[in-house]
């Protein structure tokens, strides 16, 4: 009897302690497994005669019971802390006053000429860059923009030195890539860019502005392939419902040339501010690349054809957004830049 009450009062002592799951554990083992301390004094039994084995094992379930409950009731505790603790330890503050932060913004330049170029690069055309500060050769010479041509006069370039300038148009990438592509015969690419020109900065115009140019050449590439590509493109920009009429215009470096019209997005073409009262509004240059662009740059133009396009992200973005000032894009106002960035 003296051994049943040490193992009860060592078991009870022990759970008291046991202030962990794993130890908690441990002292089950310890005393309530099937080779623990209780199991053990069951084992006396056999050396006991018929009435101290009745007394004995009725002590011995009477300590097992005990223990057991002492177990459970430690093992709520436990558990109970545990959790306690785990609560704290993630506790928010949901009173704490917020953090200003800025989102990174995307100018609307940027997001327009992203559109552009998402709109392409679906139909398979690969975004092409090129230097800012260029070669004459590259953004006239090769251009078919000859020496006496006005375009070159200094009124219109800013040279750095006798060969080299800011390029004017984003058509010095379309050169560069016509001359790097004329083993393979065939280019579809799209280039976009800043370019430079002696401007009056005003409402409309920016010496410094950024065009999206496109070039595709190929076998039997035609003028009816470069209008269905217009036709696209100013849908994209401007909503499935808009038309386009080509009107013959003159560039250089291509043969036919065209001026591109889109059908007014804000009066549907019945005449508005907007449209100037026509319907139409000029949004692209384009053309069937000539001959003498081709073979400058390795094409054999009785074999391929091509046609390009060209124009302002500015201009593009101001009719899109309904803006009436171009300055507006270069002052960086975090108030009119923001108006761009909604959370969608
Ligand atoms: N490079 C012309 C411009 O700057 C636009 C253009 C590009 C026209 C391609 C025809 C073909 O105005």
């Amino acid at each position: 009897m003296e051994a049943l009450k040490k193992v009860l009062e060592a078991g009870l002592k022990a759970i008291q302690e046991a202030e962990d799951l794993p130890l908690l554990n441990e002292v089950r083992n310890e005393f309530l497994s099937k080779r623990g301390k209780v199991a053990s004094l069951m084992s006396q039994l056999r050396e006991l005669s018929p009435e101290q084995k009745r007394e004995f094992g009725q002590q011995v379930n009477r300590i097992k019971v005990e223990l057991q409950q002492a177990f459970e009731a430690q093992l709520s505790n436990v558990e109970a802390a545990v959790l306690k603790l785990k609560l704290e330890s993630e506790k928010l503050n949901l009173e704490l006053p917020g953090v200003d932060f800025r989102v990174p913004l995307r100018h609307p330049l940027t997001i327009v000429q992203e559109e552009i170029e998402d709109h392409f690069m679906a139909m398979g055309y690969e975004v092409i860059e090129g230097p800012e500060v260029e070669l004459d050769f590259y953004n006239f010479e090769r251009a078919n923009i000859p020496a006496n041509h006005p375009a070159r006069d200094m009124q219109d370039t800013f040279y750095i030195d006798e060969s080299l300038l800011l390029r004017t148009h984003t058509t010095a990438i379309q050169t560069r890539a016509l001359e790097a592509n004329a083993h393979k015969e065939t280019l579809k690419v799209i280039c976009p860019g800043k370019v430079y020109r002696k401007d009056d900065d005003d409402a409309t115009h920016s010496h410094q502005f950024v065009q999206v140019e496109g070039l595709v050449v190929g076998h039997g590439v035609n003028l009816a392939n470069l209008k269905h590509t217009l036709l696209s493109l100013a849908q994209a920009m401007f909503g499935a419902d808009r038309n386009i009429r080509l009107r013959p215009s003159y560039f250089q470096f291509t043969e036919p040339s065209v001026e591109v019209d889109v059908s007014c997005h804000v009066c549907d073409g019945a005449g508005c501010h907007v449209c100037k009262q026509t319907g139409w509004i000029e949004i692209l240059g384009a053309g069937m690349v000539h001959p003498h662009v081709l073979e400058m740059a390795g094409f054999d133009s009785e074999a391929v054809s091509g046609f390009a396009f060209g124009c302002g992200v500015e201009r593009i973005a101001m009719l899109k957004y309904n803006l009436d000032d171009i300055r507006h894009f270069y002052q960086n106002d975090s108030k009119f830049l923001k108006q761009f960035n909604r959370f969608e």
